[in-house]
């Protein structure tokens, strides 16, 4: 028996598993949270010295590890920030995994990274950014954060101290923590929206000031920060800016909500993850800075066993730029389904989230027991209804999973338990809004 080549033992697995992959791409549900104690009894003793085979393991796959989990896939679900992977991004993962093209440097996958580059360069073009300026993709944002954080850091030399809004992601929170940054939070008042006004007064007569980070669509609200006010208060301040548009700076594409991020074009990093609203499969941030060089003198790691990916030629490698060395090639899926449909295609599929964002806000509007907290503009929504705590909502979560409506989460809006909704899957059915709203009246 082989685990490698043509003679691996694998029997018919090839043909379960792209099964398995056109089945889940026809489209799935909203999935279920599975039970620790069953999930753990289920699979005692899948591993052990001889193996259980195809059938046994496919089975230990197919009917546990793979049924026990939420569908953020799905086209019902509408919490946190889902993911929503076209289909060619789905088998150009795949191929990716098969072939491990090893991003992280020129001289072992110069075609993959070629390709990465490419796409890197359109969306830089697409923000406006410099000749000259680059980037990298790094396996999620949480991570772009906090790579673009570690080389603003080293521009400030003793200046300890950064600017978040109080909407800013967790990550960026833990980012700072790791690396020994103190955080200045401001607070964004009704609109949630961090201006540099809000910044001026908040750091008078303050020398300590790094970095401003700013928001291209927070999490909880999909709140666009104002890019241009950011911009000119780290000018004022000698800061770097850095914008984390990990969920709503694909909506850059779209012409109509093109203005809405105004002076990212100023911005020394920023991140977008394909993996959220650019349709590609889990494991995905497109980091890029002004400066690729202040980049590199952070990030380059250096032993005698790896200088030789140096090729002094003018290539690049994806690794000097960014905390990971190993990388999965994961720009190759969106730049391949950019390929193949096009860019029109993939503003299409984030259109739909507005849209349907702007009709679930009006159906609200309209109901006499739900007021929105704001009017969305992206795919997040928020909203009270009249009466209803922490406990109607969570109670309100459980029905409409019941119900196979949507798997929703509801959060808290300054404090107040609130519920929202965010829309991005393309092929949500619009008939969603009705059946939200019915159990909301
Ligand atoms: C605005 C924003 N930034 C950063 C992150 C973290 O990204 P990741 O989960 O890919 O690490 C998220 C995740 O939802 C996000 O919404």
């Amino acid at each position: 028996m082989t685990l490698h080549g043509p003679g691996a033992a694998t029997g018919d697995l090839e043909a379960r598993a792209v099964r398995w992959i056109q089945h889940r791409l026809a489209g799935t549900g909203a999935g279920v949270v599975g039970d620790p104690g069953a999930l753990t009894a289920a699979l005692a003793g899948s591993v052990t010295d001889a193996g259980l085979g195809l059938d046994g393991a496919w089975r230990m796959f197919a009917d546990v590890a793979a049924p026990n989990n939420v569908g953020l896939d799905s086209n019902r679900f509408l919490a946190f920030i889902p993911c929503s992977p076209s289909a060619a991004a789905v088998w150009m993962d795949a191929i990716v995994g098969t072939a491990n093209f090893s991003g992280e440097a020129w001289l072992e996958a110069a075609g993959a990274i070629a390709a990465e580059q490419h796409v890197l360069q359109f969306l830089a073009d697409q923000a406006g950014l410099p000749a000259g300026a680059g980037g990298c993709f790094m396996s999620g944002g949480s991570i772009g954060n906090l790579s673009a954080l570690a080389v603003a850091r080293e521009q400030a030399g003793e200046r300890r101290t950064v600017v978040v809004a109080d909407t800013a992601h967790a990550s960026v929170h833990n980012a700072l923590h790791l690396l020994g940054l103190r955080s200045l939070v401001v607070d964004t008042g009704h609109d949630c929206r961090l201006t540099g006004a809000a910044i001026r007064a908040a750091t008078a007569g303050r020398t300590d000031i790094t970095a401003i980070v700013a928001s291209a669509g927070s999490t909880n609200a999909g709140v666009i920060d104002d890019l241009s006010g950011c911009a000119d208060a780290a000018d004022e301040l000698n800061a770097w800016l850095h914008v984390d548009g990990a969920y709503g700076l694909a909506a850059m594409l779209l012409p109509e909500l093109r203005s809405q991020f105004a002076g990212i074009e100023r911005a020394d990093s920023f991140i977008v993850d394909p993996h959220k609203w650019l349709f590609a499969p889990v494991g995905s941030c497109a980091l890029f800075y002004r400066d690729p060089a202040l980049a590199a003198a952070v990030h380059t790691q250096h032993g005698p066993y790896i200088e030789s990916i140096r090729t002094g030629d003018g290539t690049y490698n994806p690794s000097d730029l960014g905390y990971q060395l190993t990388r999965r090639a994961s720009g190759l899926p969106l730049w391949f389904a950019l390929a193949l449909h096009g860019v029109d295609a993939h503003r299409k599929a984030i259109r739909a989230g507005v849209h349907l964002a702007a009709q679930m806000a009006d159906a609200l509007d309209a109901c006499p027991t739900t007021q929105l907290v704001m009017r969305p503009t992206l795919g997040v929504v928020l909203f009270r209804r009249d009466g209803w705590g922490r406990a109607e909502w969570q109670r309100w979560a459980a029905d409409v999973l019941a119900a196979g409506i949507a798997f929703v989460a509801p959060t808290t809006h300054r404090g107040e338990p609130v519920g929202r909704l965010v829309f991005m899957h393309p092929l949500t059915p619009p008939s969603v809004v009705s059946e939200l709203i019915a159990g909301l009246r």
